[in-house]
């Protein structure tokens, strides 16, 4: 998730814009970079890697006096972490940050160069400056360009720009990602993408929302909403905790990253979906091509689970051959490699040791690789012949949550993408799947119906001898997920189940004390695993049914909606074991953001 920080103000602009970038942070990022209008004249700075390289960068540059500022920390979306790409970017005599991804950057972009517009970074932010000056050369004033500009934007955006045009004034856009503006005592203007940098700078914030944009100077605040009507700011107090904003007000970061799962899904989803086509521009077509016949996925933990989800859909619509693997168990077991095998890694952090020594034996092997990946620049998406990016932003919480939605996400992608390639979906199909996608942020959306009653719910599953999720087909990959997340977090012991296995001697533990997750969707195989929880109930085992179909023989039901297709299913089924493993951490009292013997990234063998 990229941070944006603005001042405008006679205080050091340079270290409030490095400070406030520094309580950033936490969002994680790949670069940085500032840039200050000061006496008509524009200093910038950007470096890759940590803000002390920014710093160093900016230690003999001194502002004193009135100046407008804005700065930066990149998590790459568009293009790679470096210098030319990383922010604020320069239009002529403009400089602009941006969060988000703007959807219709490629067609602008084209227009721009035709008009004689030299680029020279990947990202989709440098066309709004550019695109802004072009208006600036027919619209009245600064003003009336950057509303033009804005209007011209599809995709989701949090921007400042200033210009010379305009020396005393920041202009702002917000829509789709979050941004604020905050004020004190005295005339100063702060902007940021979260309360935290303007803690102890700024005693009231303005919170934008959705098509607002406007200017601010030492004068004014002028905010207009989507319709173009001027609106009044609404100022509230803001909160001094610091810990406290960088979890946006949840109790953890885990909590906030499956409330995060909505909106990171449509940055997942954005630029890369048309009606009847998945685009990705990351690599070429011809990497599914020169007889590649099957894919082998190969991951660790929460990343496998997605692997395994990836296989039934690989199977089921782009009817190719695929296998998946463990990657602790393929890297020592002399596996055999084809070259007529498509290798694909996947990891949130890019560095699992186990995961990337796979990727080694399969690039010596001469195959072709991918690797569905959360961090840019990490060691596996430097070694991949290709790379898929998340987009799910920084995650916190040690028990992965939106690492893992986004890359069932990006795998239902690829499977439409590669049944185009091979032709073995009708296209109303992928039309339909197309239109399916697009439902998946709603579809992750926390209710508070639904969280309380996890909440209540989970003080009944703080004991026993064990839990089993249960689950057929891709709902068996979602089970081992569910039981990883318990275990992970709660430190209960639970194990993930095909429905249908039960009865080949699990079924042997039934009774009271042993707690049954089973998944029930409604639109795959619902009578089939229905009749397996009903073994388990006939023994008196503990069930507690998530499902849309009303399930009488359950001890315990949670509803979720009718939905068109059990991918819909899938993904709604994934938020209610994620919260109800969360819940019942937090009843067990345990670190839930950081448990007991676990690390964020597994480094070592
Ligand atoms: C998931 O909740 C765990 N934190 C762990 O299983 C994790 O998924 C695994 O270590 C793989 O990490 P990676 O995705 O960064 O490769």
């Amino acid at each position: 998730m990229c941070g944006i920080v603005g001042y405008l103000g006679e205080k050091n602009t340079k270290q409030i814009l490095l400070d406030g970038l520094k309580e950033l942070e936490y969002r994680g990022y790949d670069s940085a970079g500032i840039a200050v209008l000061q006496n008509g004249e524009f200093s910038n700075y950007k470096a890759i890697g940590k803000l002390i390289n920014l710093e160093k960068k900016t230690k003999d540059f001194v502002t004193e006096g009135f100046a407008v500022g804005i700065g930066h920390t990149r998590w790459a979306t568009h293009g790679k972490p470096t210098e030319l790409n990383a922010h604020p970017h320069l239009g002529e005599s403009s400089y602009i940050v941006h969060n988000g991804i703007i959807e219709n950057y490629a067609q602008l972009k084209k227009e721009l160069i035709s008009d004689g517009v030299t680029f020279l970074s990947q990202t989709d932010t440098e066309v709004i400056v550019h695109q802004f000056e072009k208006n600036l050369k027919t619209q009245k004033n600064a003003f009336k360009a950057f509303e033009k500009t804005i209007n011209e934007l599809d995709g989701a955006y949090a921007i400042l720009l200033t210009t010379k045009s305009e020396e005393d004034t920041i202009f702002f856009a917000k829509h789709g990602s979050p941004m604020l503006v905050g004020i004190n005592s005295e005339y100063e203007k702060f902007f940021a993408s979260s309360d935290t940098p303007l803690i102890e700078h700024a005693t009231q914030v303005n919170y934008f929302e959705d098509g607002d944009y406007g200017f601010v100077n030492s004068k004014e605040i002028s905010i207009f909403d989507k319709d173009a009507k001027k609106k009044k700011a609404i100022f509230t107090n803001l909160s001094q905790n610091k810990l406290s904003a960088q979890k946006d007000g949840f109790r953890f970061f885990m909590e906030k990253e499956i409330y995060e799962q909505s909106d990171v899904i449509a940055d997942t989803l954005m630029g890369r979906l048309s009606d009847d086509e998945v685009i990705f521009d990351e690599f070429d077509k011809s990497l599914f091509d020169d007889g590649i016949n099957e894919i082998k996925l190969c991951a660790c933990g929460t990343s496998y689970h997605s692997a395994l989800s990836a296989s039934y859909l690989f199977e089921r619509y782009s009817k190719i051959r695929t296998s998946v693997e463990i990657a602790s168990e393929f890297r020592y077991r002399e596996p055999i490699m084809c070259k007529d095998t498509l290798f694909i890694v996947i990891s949130q952090s890019g560095e699992t040791a186990d995961t990337l020594e796979t990727l080694k034996m399969a690039k010596k092997a001469g195959l072709k690789t991918l690797v569905i990946c959360n961090v840019d620049n990490s060691s596996m998406v430097r070694l991949a012949d290709a790379t898929i990016l998340t987009r799910a932003g920084i995650e916190k919480g040690v028990a992965s949550t939106k690492a893992f939605a986004t890359q069932v996400t990006i795998f239902w992608m690829l499977s439409l993408y590669i049944a185009k390639l091979r032709d073995s979906l009708k296209n109303e199909e992928i039309i339909r799947q197309i239109s399916l996608l697009r439902e998946v942020p709603a579809s992750v959306k926390v209710t508070d119906e639904m969280h309380e009653k996890l909440k209540r719910l989970s003080k009944r599953y703080l004991h026993g001898h064990g839990f089993f999720f249960i689950g057929r087909d891709i709902f068996f990959p979602l089970a081992l997920e569910g039981a990883l997340k318990l275990k992970e977090i709660s430190y209960l012991h639970a194990e993930g189940y095909p429905s249908g296995e039960m009865k080949h001697g699990p079924i042997a533990l039934a009774d009271p004390e042993l707690f049954t997750i089973a998944l029930l969707p409604e639109h795959l195989h619902y009578e089939k695993s229905k009749s397996n929880v009903e073994e388990l109930s006939a023994r008196d085992s503990t069930i507690c049914a998530i499902s849309s179909q009303e399930f009488d023989k359950a001890d315990d039901f949670i509803r979720i909606s009718k939905c068109k297709d059990y991918m819909l299913e899938f993904f709604e089924m994934m938020v209610v074991v994620q919260l109800l493993s969360l819940e019942i951490s937090v009843r067990l009292g345990n670190d839930v953001d950081m448990p007991r013997n676990l690390a964020k990234s597994v480094t070592v063998e």
